[in-house]
């Protein structure tokens, strides 16, 4: 079976990357980038996200302090904030949807924007550790919105080591 197919090359050669060059991101990558994110899986294609697109370095600034000062927030030359919209789960799938679907769908979504940027040549890193309510009020989100994530990106200025997994072996069992 092939290993190094582009997909699974870009798979297993991602990492977060937390230092980010200032560099300014040509708007046609950021637009690829935001087709990455919305081409995720998600239950019964209902959407329940809205991206934003932060370049403002005043945004940014805040952003990183709701972040407990996690500095690539604020160097990063783009910060994608991906929210989702747990009554549009809701609507469709009840409590699973507000409770479960639309942070599945979201993560995805998150996911596929990790592995674009890494197959683009850019970087980035998954922030989830924020101040959910302070992000909303810095962004102005609708009620119906959730902040799940920020996702500074840039080009890297670090290239860390791969972190170790525990192996699959020990984790899978196989049922036959
Ligand atoms: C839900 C979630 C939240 C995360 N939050 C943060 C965070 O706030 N800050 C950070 O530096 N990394 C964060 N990460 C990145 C993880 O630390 C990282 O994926 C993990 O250490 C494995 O490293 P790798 O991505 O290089 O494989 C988060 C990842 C996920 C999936």
């Amino acid at each position: 079976m092939k290993q190094d197919t582009p997909v699974m090359n870009c798979i297993f050669s991602r990492r977060s990357i937390r230092l980010l060059k200032s560099d300014s991101i040509p708007k046609e990558d950021i637009e690829l980038m935001l087709k990455a994110l919305e081409a995720a899986p998600n239950a019964g294609n209902v959407q329940p996200w809205a991206f934003y697109v932060v370049r403002n370095q005043k945004v940014k600034d805040e952003l990183c302090e709701y972040s407990f000062n996690q500095k690539s927030v604020s160097q990063a030359p783009v910060v994608f904030v991906v929210c989702a919209k747990p009554e549009v789960s809701a609507a469709q799938y009840g409590d699973a949807g507000r409770n479960l679907f639309c942070i599945q769908d979201t993560a995805a979504a998150v996911q596929n924007l990790l592995l674009g940027v890494h197959d683009m040549g850019y970087a980035a890193v998954w922030i989830g550790v924020v101040k959910e309510n302070e992000i909303a009020a810095t962004l102005k989100l609708p009620k119906d919105q959730r902040p799940m994530a920020l996702i500074p990106v840039g080009l890297a200025d670090e290239m860390p080591a791969p972190y170790e997994r525990q192996g699959w072996e020990k984790i899978t069992q196989w049922i036959d």
